[in-house]
Parts: C-alpha cells; sequence; structure tokens
C-alpha cells in the first residue's frame, strides 16, 4: 500500500494506493472512535457498480458500528442540483447530523455529486472517497473540487471539499468497461505532459491495453498521479495559480462535452482531443518543440485517443462559442494552459480566436 499524504494543514488527508485499499474503509470509519467518531454514514454508490461492491462497503460501514443510508446515482446526465437536492433530502430523513459522513463510490460523477452534497448538508459535514474508475483515482476524487453543471456548461456551481481520506484500490478498476478504462489515460498522458515526465515512460513500457489483464500493475501510475495532484493541490488548494496546469486540454474539452450533450465522449475522451488542440497551440504559441506533443498525440492514439469516436460530429464554432462559457473565462475570452515544453506548463495565456480554430479544424479533421 502506498500513502500520499495532501499536505493541507487541518485539513490534511492522505490517499491510499494499493490492492486491499477498499478493505480498509471500516477501519478507518472505526479509527474515528469515541466522542470524535463518526455518527452514522450514508453511502452514495453508482448505480452501475456490480452490486457486491456496494454491499462490501455497507457492510464494512455496518461493521465499524454505523447506521448507514444507501443511496444511488449515475452518469453525467445525474450531476445536476435536482441529484444534490435529492441526496440532502434523503440525508435528513435518514436523520444525518453535522458529525455523519458521506463515503462516495463510485466515479468522478458520484464523487462530485455526493462530494458537493457533503460540502453543503448543514453547512458541510465529513466525505470519503472510495473512487471506483481509474480516471477517479488519479484524478477526481482527490483535491476537494465537488459539484454539478449547468446544462450550458460544466461544472459551473460547486464547492472545494477536502476529504477525509481517499481509497484507490486498482483492484476495484477490474470491472470497469474497456472504453471506461482507457479514456482515463486521457488524465494520466494530462499528468506526464504539465508535471511528471516520468509518468510518460511508464505509459510507453505498459502499452495501450494497461492494466487491462492485471488492474495492480497500474499501482505506481496511479500514485505517480495522486502524489502529482497533491503536490498542485497543496500548493494551491484554491486553484487561483499554479494547480491551473490540470486544466491542460479542458478548455476545449470542457466545451465539447457541453456541446455534444453530457454523457456524449467520456471525460477523458474530450480531454484527449483538447490536448491535442491545446498541443499544436503550444507549438504556435510559446515555441513548445513540436516532437514534444507528437509523442503526446502518439500516446494518446495508443490508447484510443485524441479523435472523437466514429459517428460523432461536432460543430466547430459551437464547441469554440462554448469554450467562452468555461470558468477560466477572463472578460469573455478563455483563459488557456499551454505548454513550453514536457513538464512546463503555465496557464493564463490567451489565444487569438483565428488560431484556435485552425488548431480545432486541424484537430477535427478526418
Ligand atoms: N473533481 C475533479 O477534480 C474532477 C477531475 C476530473 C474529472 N472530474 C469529473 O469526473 C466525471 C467523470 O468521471 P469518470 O470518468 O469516473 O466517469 P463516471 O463517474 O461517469 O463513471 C463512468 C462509468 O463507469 C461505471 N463504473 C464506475 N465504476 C465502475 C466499476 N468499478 N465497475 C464497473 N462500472 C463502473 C459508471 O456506472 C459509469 O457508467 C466528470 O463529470 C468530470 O467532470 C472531476
Ligand atoms: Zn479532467
Amino acid at each position: 500500500m502506498i500513502r500520499v499524504d495532501v499536505p493541507l494543514g487541518a485539513r490534511a488527508y492522505s490517499v491510499w494506493v494499493g490492492a486491499g485499499a477498499f478493505g480498509r474503509l471500516g477501519a478507518l470509519v472505526g479509527e474515528r472512535g469515541g466522542a470524535s467518531g463518526f455518527s452514522a454514514a450514508a453511502l452514495v454508490a453508482d448505480a452501475g457498480l456490480p452490486a457486491a461492491l456496494a454491499d462490501r462497503a455497507q457492510d464494512q460501514l455496518r461493521g465499524a458500528g454505523l447506521a448507514v443510508v444507501r443511496l444511488e446515482l449515475r452518469g453525467e446526465r445525474a450531476k445536476r442540483l435536482a441529484t444534490v437536492e435529492r441526496l440532502c433530502t434523503a440525508f435528513r430523513e435518514a436523520g444525518l447530523d453535522r458529525e455523519a459522513v458521506v463515503v462516495a463510490l463510485g466515479g468522478g460523477v458520484v464523487g462530485d455529486v455526493a462530494g458537493f452534497a457533503a460540502a453543503v448538508y448543514l453547512r458541510g459535514i465529513a466525505c470519503l472517497h472510495c473512487p471506483t474508475t481509474l480516471q477517479a483515482m488519479v484524478d477526481s476524487a482527490i483535491g476537494g473540487k465537488t459539484g454539478v453543471n449547468l446544462a450550458a456548461a460544466k461544472n459551473q456551481i460547486g464547492a472545494v471539499h477536502q476529504p477525509v481520506a481517499v481509497l484507490c484500490d486498482p483492484e476495484l478498476v477490474r470491472s470497469l468497461p474497456r472504453r471506461d478504462r482507457r479514456a482515463a489515460f486521457g488524465e494520466i498522458v494530462k499528468y506526464g505532459m504539465v508535471g511528471d515526465p516520468a509518468v510518460l515512460a511508464r505509459l510507453g513500457e505498459l502499452g495501450g491495453d494497461a492494466g487491462a489483464a492485471d488492474p495492480a500493475s497500474l499501482e505506481p501510475l496511479i500514485a505517480r498521479c495522486c502524489a502529482c495532484k497533491a503536490e498542485l493541490v497543496a500548493g494551491d488548494e484554491h486553484d487561483q495559480g499554479r494547480r491551473a496546469i490540470l486544466n491542460y486540454g479542458h478548455t476545449i474539452g470542457h466545451a465539447l462535452e457541453s456541446t455534444l450533450g453530457y454523457g456524449r465522449l467520456r471525460h477523458g475522451e474530450a480531454v484527449a482531443v483538447g490536448m491535442r488542440v491545446a498541443g499544436r497551440l503550444s507549438v504556435a504559441v510559446r515555441g513548445c518543440p513540436a516532437a514534444d506533443i507528437a509523442e503526446q498525440d502518439r500516446l494518446l492514439a495508443d490508447f484510443g485517443l485524441g479523435r472523437l469516436p466514429r459517428g460523432v460530429a461536432a460543430d466547430p464554432a459551437a464547441i469554440l462559442a462554448a469554450t467562452r462559457h468555461d470558468k477560466k473565462v477572463v472578460g469573455g475570452e478563455p483563459r488557456w494552459v499551454l505548454l513550453d515544453r514536457i513538464g512546463a506548463a503555465r496557464g493564463g495565456y490567451r489565444v487569438p480566436a483565428e488560431l484556435a480554430a485552425s488548431a480545432l479544424a486541424g484537430v477535427l479533421a478526418p
């Protein structure tokens, strides 16, 4: 088991990475015994999980002496305020008080929605993340960003609410559909490009079927991504500076998700297309070596990423218009994360509209 600390003073917590991490849920919750212990638990699980998984989580929580209310949700379209109201109403009906804990068992959708419900219920109760997708293990479960979408734009309502712990058990990825497993490598390649080039070398060794036969083999890679994210979060919890580099590829990625309709593309698929656009812009605007971006595009292609799936057509003008709804917009203009080279990223760049249009057209061309 690898422990990655997120050093945030009073809000510090650990991310546990390794086979068997999920089995520690009960012990971890039980450790908060005595007067400061949790009073009850809400288990918010993805409705698409193997049923045995949510049962095991519930058994562990009960074994730790907690009453458990169990709730379900699924899919990007459930990532909206109405779902948060449904969860909070159920918390109320179950009598959850301020000492209760929300356990999010699922991918980024469950983590973001359940985390946000925990952030706002009674003005904030504890939340513990048990990510079940590779994407959530490397990215969304860490860092405390929670929230929901508006119809027109992603993640526009939310709160920063750090979890009390994160349990990343690669074994849980075993039942994940191939498409979801592969989409996560969009974010993993991103870590390599913006922060930790060692991730790229490891990906090159593992190849496009990484983790398919043996999810435990992903453990070092997951830990490396967690450490990269933990460092950025610790230095910039509220995303006002360096943490923004994690949004590499997301200006176009988020715009694609909202214009195509939530759920059409996996988040990592949309981000991968966005990274190819941001890569071209990095060459044009920052003089990033073309070879660095070629390496990025080659790795993405290994995982079947970087292009729209067959049968999905996108309207470039609508995508560019949607970039102006991005959270990183200043004065109506999107601000881009660009690279000077692999490992040297910065946010806040303005890019002439024609240049963005031509980079997007180049990437969307068949
Ligand atoms: N908060 C953050 O910092 C942050 C960072 C990155 C992404 N996100 C958000 O995360 C979301 C995407 O999350 P995701 O990629 O994990 O997708 P997801 O949560 O939609 O899950 C993908 C699919 O996998 C299924 N599933 C989940 N775990 C499974 C398992 N172990 N076995 C079988 N099926 C399983 C789900 O039912 C779903 O159909 C997006 O909304 C994105 O905006 C948030
Ligand atoms: Zn992302």
